[in-house]
C-alpha cells in the first residue's frame, strides 16, 4: 500500500531543513511558560506524543521529569535516541494505537502533530490512545494551528532558502484542508513533497475529547499562554482526564 504523506516526509532530512528554526530555543520559551502553568509535582511522568527529535522532551527532563517520547518516523526517533537517558526514552509508536494505560501525568501533542488522517475514526483513536496513557485527572496538551488565522493569512506561493536548497511552498485550502506542496531540488535530484493537515476547530477538539473522556480546561492563543481567540497564532488546547 502506498505511503501516506506523513508516513514518508517527516523521515526524510528535508523536513528538518525546511522547519529548522523550529527549534530548541522556541521549544524551551513554550515549555518554559507550560510548566509554570501545569505546576507538575517534582516525580511527574510525561509523555510527548509525535515528539519528533525530541526537542520538547529533551527540556522537560532537563527540568527534572521524566519523559518518554513517541513518534511514527524511524529517523527522527534514532536522533532523539542520542538523548536517552534512564529518565528520557523513546520509541516509535503509531499515535492511533495504545501506547500505555494510566500511567502518565501528563501528555503532549505539540506544534500541529495532528489532523492528518483522512478517516474521523483514526483521529479519534488517536485521541483516545493519547488519553489512555494518562492516570485519571491526567492533562493532555494540544499545541494546533489556529484555523482562522491559517484561512486569512494564506501566503499561496513563496520560495525560502535554507541550508543552500530553495524550497518552492505552494498553499491551498481544499476541502477543509491546509495543503501545502513543496518542490526543491538537491544535487540535482528533484523532490516533490505534500503536507496535509485538516483545518479543524475548538468545536473538532471537544468533540473528539469528551469522545475520549477529557474535558477542555483552558485554551490559549500562543506560546505565551496568551488567551486564545480567532486571530491567535495557536490553538493550545488544555483537557483533563475525567473517566
Ligand atoms: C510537525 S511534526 C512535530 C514534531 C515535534 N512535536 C516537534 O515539535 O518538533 C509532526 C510529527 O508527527 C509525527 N507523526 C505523524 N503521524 C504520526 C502518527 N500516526 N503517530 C505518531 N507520530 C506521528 C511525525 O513523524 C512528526 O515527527
Amino acid at each position: 500500500m502506498e505511503k501516506e504523506w506523513f508516513e514518508s516526509w517527516f523521515d526524510t532530512k528535508y523536513y528538518h531543513i525546511l522547519y529548522k528554526n523550529r527549534d530548541y530555543t522556541e521549544a524551551e520559551k513554550f515549555i518554559s511558560k507550560l510548566i509554570d502553568f501545569l505546576n507538575p509535582e517534582p516525580d511527574s511522568k510525561f509523555v510527548d506524543i509525535a515528539c519528533g527529535r525530541g526537542r520538547h522532551s529533551v527540556y522537560i527532563n532537563r527540568l527534572g521529569y521524566s519523559v518518554v517520547g513517541y513518534d511514527l518516523s524511524e529517523e527522527s526517533i534514532l536522533e532523539a535516541k542520542k538523548h536517552s537517558k534512564k529518565d528520557l526514552k523513546f520509541y516509535t509508536h503509531d499515535m492511533r494505537q495504545i501506547f500505555r494505560t494510566n500511567y502518565f501525568d501528563f501528555a503532549l501533542n505539540l506544534f500541529t502533530s495532528f489532523g492528518y488522517f483522512k478517516s474521523k475514526r483514526d483521529e479519534l483513536n488517536a485521541i483516545k490512545a493519547s488519553a489512555r496513557n494518562l492516570k485519571k485527572n491526567g492533562i493532555l496538551v494540544i499545541d494546533f494551528l489556529n484555523r482562522y488565522k491559517v484561512i486569512n493569512e494564506l501566503v499561496t506561493q513563496e520560495t525560502k532558502r535554507i541550508d543552500g536548497i530553495d524550497f518552492k511552498i505552494s498553499k491551498e485550502i481544499q476541502n477543509n484542508q491546509i495543503i501545502k506542496s513543496i518542490n526543491f531540488s538537491d544535487n540535482k535530484k528533484d523532490y516533490f513533497f505534500q503536507e496535509s493537515v485538516k483545518l479543524l476547530d475548538l468545536e473538532d477538539f471537544n468533540s473528539y475529547l469528551e469522545n475520549g473522556g477529557l474535558k477542555i480546561t483552558h485554551t490559549f492563543g500562543n506560546y505565551n499562554l496568551d488567551d486564545f481567540n480567532k486571530n491567535s497564532e495557536r490553538l493550545i488546547l488544555i483537557a483533563q482526564k475525567i473517566g
